[in-house]
């Protein structure tokens, strides 16, 4: 039986490189990107490697890209085993609150959080008739309160941001409560924290790789029966050995 995966910006950065690990896995992988052309090359890169991952136009700002990517699924699939909200936009992290635009709020709410709610409500249906769905919600420590808020933490270090940080943290409440919701039912909802990786967003600064980035959300991608849901899962910057495990909200 063919497990599908749906990954959102999966043409760079961490999407990409889960679009590999969970096509490496032996998953036909839908690339969502928004731009075709953008799209087009990471299905022809993916696919010179001999991994089943096909393109699918995707904007998660736009209903109607979202709507025929779903419908498109259910015509070529009937249902879908993993999704990976993976889209996101940093804006200018680093601008103080007191400084932070409105518009710029709104701008990284639209994708960074109402793109994954409209995404997960278009595909839903398809995720409940898979036998075992996994929904991965690409977050961040710098969405976690507790973190952020924590004199000793290594993200203390970082500049008082608004419009990112606070959108991470509302997508982590979004995935507790899709987990409440789906308590019932065999579908897992988890939020990942690929820890600081060297991507376009932050203009590659990170210390991580996207390809550590991506093991996050493959191994929540890929979670037994018995695993977790509704958790903040990840790279734990500042333990010990800098491990992988569960972070506070
Ligand atoms: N890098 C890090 O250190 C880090 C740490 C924690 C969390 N994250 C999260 O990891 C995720 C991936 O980020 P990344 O670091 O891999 O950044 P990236 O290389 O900039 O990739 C972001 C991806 O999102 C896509 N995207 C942006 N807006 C979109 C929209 N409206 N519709 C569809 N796709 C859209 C981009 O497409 P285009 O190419 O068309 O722009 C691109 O494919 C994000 O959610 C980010 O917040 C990253």
């Amino acid at each position: 039986m063919t497990t599908t995966a749906l990954i959102t910006g999966a043409n760079k950065g961490i999407g990409f490189e889960t679009a590999r690990q969970l096509a490496t896995r032996g998953m036909t992988v839908l690339l969502g990107a928004r731009d075709p052309v953008r799209g087009a090359d990471a299905e022809r890169a993916l696919r010179a490697d001999g991994l089943d991952t096909r393109f699918v136009q995707l904007d998660v700002t736009d209903e109607k890209s979202i709507a025929a990517a779903a419908a498109l699924i259910a015509d070529g699939f009937g249902s879908l085993d993993v999704l990976v909200n993976n889209a996101g936009i940093a804006g200018a992290f680093g601008g103080q609150p007191s400084q932070t635009s409105l518009e710029e709020v709104r701008t990284i709410l639209e994708t960074n959080v109402l793109g994954a709610i409209a995404v997960t409500n278009a595909v839903l249906p398809l995720l409940l008739r898979a036998p075992a769905a996994r929904i991965v919600n690409v977050s961040s420590e710098v969405g976690s309160v507790t973190f952020m808020s924590d004199r000793s933490s290594p993200v203390w270090g970082m500049p008082a941001s608004v419009s990112y940080p606070a959108s991470k943290s509302m997508l982590n409440m979004v995935t507790a409560m899709y987990a409440k919701e789906l308590a019932g039912t065999a579908v897992k909802v988890n939020a990942a924290n690929p820890g600081y990786c060297a991507t376009d967003l932050n203009g590659h600064n990170g210390f991580r790789s996207a390809a550590q980035g991506a093991e996050v959300s493959v191994h929540l991608a890929t979670l037994p029966d018995g695993g977790p849901t509704g958790t903040l899962w990840g790279y734990r910057w500042g333990d010990a050995d800098d491990s992988y495990g569960e972070l506070p909200w």
